[in-house]
């Protein structure tokens, strides 16, 4: 039996790592722990970039991002520029349940999840309407991505990943970052390892973030080394003099796990057992 553990990316995924570990405490798979990890993070009106009260774009319209990865089959799903349905991430996972296919996006990917039985809502906030009065007035969009993406290893010892986010606040509508990507924003194959990206969408998913850790890792380097190494790839590849915000988590079968960032200030929780704590990744890309 496996030591079960939990990585999820940004302070606001203690409490995600929390719920997702009586998932795994009770005997429950990777998969299930995951999802109900970052199904907490979208229920959260707090957190402003993911599910209900995440920054609409701009048009004022909410639109998720989500996909989920199951490391012991392979099997995954995806949905994108979702509109009105709070656990965009249970609906990437009904994707892949059903299996005709992988990503659905936009007003299909909507009709899918009401004939599956999700209900619809209104994702604004207080909040959220009042940020995008004021990105109205002045057209200042929001520097900073904060998807939240959870790894888990289970005690059969296979591994999952599932991430949710609304995205770059202000986005122009239609845009899907890398989160729902299969590769970019998310990877696990019970063989290598699992990884999860947080940041700049179109910088992620240009290296194919995500599933570059995990074959990393598949060639020997640990959690940690391919984290740092493909946070140097994403600073290489977009020769800028100061890049953009690109983070990396990644866990493997034995339990090691890694983080790194181009940026300073990348914090991923991390449980294990009885205890849980935020880890402050090691950045490459100057401190901005
Ligand atoms: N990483 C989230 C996004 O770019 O949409």
């Amino acid at each position: 039996m496996a030591n079960p553990v939990l990585v999820a990316t940004w302070p606001f995924g203690l409490a995600a790592v929390r719920v997702g570990s009586e998932v795994l405490t009770d005997g429950g798979t990777a998969m299930a722990a995951a999802i109900a990890a970052v199904s907490h993070t979208e229920a959260d009106p707090e957190v402003d970039s993911v599910g209900y009260g995440g920054l609409p774009n701009s048009a004022g319209v909410v639109q998720l991002d989500a996909a989920v990865m199951d490391g012991r089959t392979g099997h995954a799903g995806a949905v994108g520029a979702l509109e009105g349905i709070l656990h965009a991430v249970q609906v990437a996972e009904a994707v892949m349940r059903d299996g005709r296919h992988v990503f659905l996006v936009g007003s299909g990917a909507k009709r899918f999840a009401l004939e599956h039985g999700f209900q619809e809502q209104d994702l604004l906030t207080e909040n959220s309407r009042n940020w995008f009065k004021e990105f109205q007035r002045t057209g200042i969009k929001k520097d900073f991505f904060d998807t939240i993406g959870v790894l888990a290893l289970d005690t059969h010892g296979d591994l999952a990943t599932a991430c949710t986010t609304s995205g770059l606040a202000g986005k122009m509508p239609g845009r899907v970052g890398d989160s729902p990507l299969i590769g970019g924003g998310l990877y696990a194959d019970n063989e290598a390892g699992a990884a999860a990206a947080t940041g700049v969408g179109e910088d992620i998913l240009k290296i194919c973030g995500s599933f570059l850790v995990v074959e990393l890792m598949r060639q020997g380097r640990s959690p940690q080394e391919a984290c740092q190494e493909v946070v140097r790839r994403c600073i290489r590849h977009q020769q800028r003099e100061t890049s953009t915000q690109c983070c990396f988590i990644a866990c493997n079968r034995q339990g090691e796990i890694g983080g790194a960032s181009t940026r300073k200030g990348f914090q991923y929780a991390v449980w294990k057992g009885e205890q849980d704590s935020l880890i402050e990744a090691p950045f490459f890309g100057g401190e901005f």
